[in-house]
């Protein structure tokens, strides 16, 4: 596949933009609302949630456009939003706490470097791996103890964080043993990801691929696909081990062959004409993958290729009809996301985390560009 290789400042410029009028709008008309998905576009409605991951999604944008504008109302709005959310280092109820921590605390801390944020964290990994499961050796998702969700990859971060931080060698051997069980029984020898593993309770031993929220326990969901590129790549960067890397590019490759040529990625890869939405929460999760990698990849084609790719995709999600800028009265940021097509959950819709996603990788972009004005070019792959 070949792919366009330069970023467009401009369009990427005033994404940015827009991203910050939609969440300041959210923040006056409907303060202190941690909204997971709109319906119609519209952020406030009584539509089921499935689980609680996304809260820390809002205040994560808000981290982000104080970092990048150093605007100081931007800091006051991340900390009101961030605070309440101290509570979950405890939950034991979500798979998700790096999304709700990590995004929110993480990045205060990450500011500012204060203990007392460096606990929250610490905590909250603590807390995910009272998920761990001996037999099977995998951090259990929130649906039942046998269930291991590709999903908890974009979470080992926060475990990552505390065994480093803590020194506790035992939470450090139970994140690595969740990596490389998913690699094992989630990630194909294609590239391509599973949603979820199913394992028996006694002895542990694999049984099934399975899925809810992709079109088959064989296929490929593609906003897993793309958790597993990202997740696998923070694992990599937090042990340097070779075998998580390794993963990370399978599943880079899987989507840059698979990739349509307008650089929108479908809900599933594998699911058939009329039943395959395009779901840019994908594109904006596999966007953070690629420039990740290509940081981590030892392989100056590869890293262009990968950044080339970013370009791509993030170039395709900075327009009409996927930025809502030119859609009257809505209030997400990214059009065209699917949370859960089978429940009928967000379909066509913005979601928290496809919009926070899409920020990361604008912020990300920008931050290239301010530093290198002529970015390298000439990729394909
Ligand atoms: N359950 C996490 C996701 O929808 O990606």
């Amino acid at each position: 596949m070949t792919v366009a290789v330069k970023p467009d400042r401009a369009a990427l410029e005033h994404a940015f933009a827009f991203a910050q009028r939609q969440v300041r709008a959210l923040i006056a008309e409907h303060p202190n609302l941690y909204p997971m998905y709109t319906q119609g576009g519209k952020w406030r409605h009584d539509g089921e949630l499935w689980t609680n991951w996304c809260e820390g999604f809002l205040p994560g944008m808000m981290w982000i456009f104080h970092r990048r504008t150093g605007d100081p109302w931007w800091r006051e709005q991340a900390e009101r939003y961030t605070r309440p959310l101290e509570e979950r280092q405890h939950d034991r109820n979500v798979h998700d706490l790096n999304f709700v921590l990590g995004s929110s605390f993480g990045r205060w801390y990450e500011l500012t470097g204060e203990e007392h944020l460096r606990q929250v964290l610490i905590n909250g990994g603590r807390t995910m791996a009272l998920r761990f499961r001996e037999p099977g050796r995998y951090l259990r998702s929130f649906v039942a103890d046998e269930s291991c969700f590709i999903d908890i990859m974009m979470n080992v971060g926060i475990l990552y964080f505390a065994a480093r931080e803590s020194g506790d060698a035992e939470l450090r051997r139970k994140v690595d043993a969740h990596c490389v069980t998913t690699r094992r029984y989630l990630v194909r020898g294609d590239g391509s990801t599973a949603h979820e593993g199913v394992f028996d309770l006694d002895t542990g031993e694999f049984v099934r691929q399975s899925t809810h929220q992709g079109y088959r326990g064989d296929s490929c969901w593609v906003r897993g696909l793309a958790w597993s590129l990202y997740g696998f790549g923070t694992a990599y960067s937090y042990t340097g081990d070779e075998r998580f890397l390794h993963t990370a590019e399978c599943n880079a490759r899987c989507l840059l062959e698979r990739l349509p040529e307008d650089g929108v990625t479908p809900y599933d890869f594998d699911a058939p004409d009329g039943q395959r939405p395009p779901d840019t929460s994908g594109s904006a999760i596999a966007v953070g993958g690629l420039q990740q990698l290509a940081d981590l990849t030892p392989s100056p084609e590869r890293a262009a290729e990968y950044r080339a790719a970013a370009y791509h995709l993030l170039n395709a999600l900075c327009r009409p009809p996927y930025l809502a800028s030119e859609t009257p009265g809505w209030e997400g940021i990214l059009r065209e996301q699917v949370y859960h097509l089978r429940l009928g959950l967000g379909v066509g819709e913005s979601c928290m985390f496809g919009d926070h996603f899409f920020v990361e990788a604008l912020a990300k972009a920008l931050d290239a560009l301010d530093a290198s004005p002529e970015p390298s070019s000439g990729a394909s792959g």
